[in-house]
């Protein structure tokens, strides 16, 4: 549909929808392409399904920002296309302003106040716990299975989540945003996994939603499922469905992005030899976390469906078209970035897109940043050297960018092996 008459020939266009372009193939190459060659590209998915894909950061942004024109309330991952969001209009992240709006203000309100200067000390004791003692001695580690736990260090204050039950809800989350990756896959297959997953995790959330019901907290002592449990929208509480729908939300949102941003800027910062320009400079932690988010980019793509027939960079489009937004693409977009594929710490100004853009701006973006400030200030704190000492395997999904192994050997500091 959208093909021009220039290279290369439409058989040979990038199949964005296929898990393996991002386990083992080059999807920044993928997205070079199109952008060069059909920055607004209709690929036929079979079942007489398809989708856009917009590549370049401008139509990236509007597609993101332009909720008069796209809709997020049919679904806004690739895997659910042809496929029903029951959670659409009930769930912040899918449904649209202004009910949106009113929605996200009571959420956004409790993140901000609970956001990590609040918690920044039990986030910093967290992420010191995480990240392995060297006892003064060369230590080996799989860098990905450490920062694995990264968000729970966040999310467990903040939805009030037992420790204990941290790694099973990460696993749980994983199987629902990379149901293709068979470190993640049950035997029974994509579909059976994403199931369990979901169905597991709203059991979970419907124990304590019920439990917090009964022992209400509130004022200071209360957590984001406290907020849920009370905020008015439209002039009615949430029901229990749309409480639950939430807590999966605000959990898949944190657990499946921010442990991907150090093992991707890790891996580059060794396969480049330049990690002392940024770990030997403290005056560069809030710029280079900015560009290790650029770079990292961990959800790749999210999803509309136009509302009515429209022009999208002089392409025409129905209404009911799905269009897909590849973050990751828009982030390494020469008309916005110089260099763009060069991890450059110092970089300024960095107006990334890797939390996305409009009324759905990530509502954790404050905490995810100030949580990997933390967390690189201590890894380049507690590590002299970090070398990468096998191949990353990388995760085998449409929407997840990540690292899901990266073996490394870390050396101390100095002092360490002095004390
Ligand atoms: C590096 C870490 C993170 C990245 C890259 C990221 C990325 C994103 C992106 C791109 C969106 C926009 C989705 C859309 O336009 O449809 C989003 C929304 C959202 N994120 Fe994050 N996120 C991160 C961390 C977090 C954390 C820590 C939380 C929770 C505390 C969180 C909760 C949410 C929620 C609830 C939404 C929906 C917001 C709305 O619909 O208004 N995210 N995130």
């Amino acid at each position: 549909m959208s093909a021009p008459p220039s290279l290369p020939p439409p058989s040979s266009w990038p199949d964005l929808a296929d898990p393996d372009l991002y386990a083992d193939g080059d999807p920044y190459a993928a997205w070079h392409t199109l952008r060069e060659h059909a920055p607004v590209h209709w690929q036929p998915a079979g079942d007489g399904l398809g989708f856009w894909s917009v590549t370049r950061y401008a139509d990236v942004e509007r597609v993101l920002a332009d909720h008069a024109s796209f809709t997020s309330e049919r679904g806004t991952l690739l895997g659910l296309l042809g496929r029903h969001d029951p959670a659409g209009g009930r769930q912040m992240a899918v449904t649209d302003p202004p009910r949106h709006d009113r929605m996200r203000a009571p959420l956004h309100r409790a993140l901000r106040l609970r956001s990590a200067e609040a918690h920044s000390e039990e986030i910093r004791a967290g992420i010191r716990e995480l990240l392995p003692e060297t006892d003064g001695a060369e230590r080996s580690f799989d860098l990905s299975a450490v920062c694995a736990q990264l968000p729970l260090v966040v999310l467990g204050p903040l939805l009030g989540l037992p420790a204990r039950d941290r790694p099973h809800l990460v696993r749980l989350a994983l199987m629902c945003a990379a149901e293709d990756d068979p470190e993640h896959q049950l035997p029974e297959g994509p579909e059976a996994t994403l199931e369990r997953g979901h169905r597991e995790l709203f059991a979970y959330f419907a124990d304590l939603v019920r439990d917090r019901r009964r022992r209400p907290r509130a004022g200071d002592g209360g957590d984001l499922v406290d907020v849920l449990l009370t905020m008015e929208v439209d002039g009615a509480r949430l029901t229990p469905g749309e409480v639950l729908s939430n807590c999966y939300s605000l959990l898949l949102g944190a657990s499946v992005t921010l442990a991907h941003v150090p093992p991707a800027t890790v891996l580059e910062l060794t396969r480049t030899g330049r990690h002392h320009d940024w770990a030997g400079r403290p005056e560069l932690l809030d710029s280079g976390v900015e560009e290790a988010l650029r770079w990292a980019s961990p959800a790749r793509h999210f999803m509309r469906h136009a509302r009515r027939p429209l022009d999208l960079a002089g392409v025409p489009v129905a209404a009911g078209d799905p269009v897909v937004a590849w973050l990751g693409s828009a982030n390494r977009d020469g008309a916005v970035f110089a260099r763009p594929d060069t991890f450059d710490p110092a970089r300024r100004p960095n107006r990334h897109l890797a939390f996305g853009a409009g009324p759905h701006y990530c509502a954790g973006a404050g905490i995810a940043r100030v949580t990997l400030r933390l967390f690189f200030a201590e890894l380049f704190a507690r590590y002299a050297e970090i070398e990468v000492t096998g191949p990353p395997r990388r995760a085998r999904s449409t929407f997840l960018s990540g690292i899901t192994r990266l073996p490394v050997r870390v050396r101390p500091r100095q002092k360490e092996v002095a004390r």
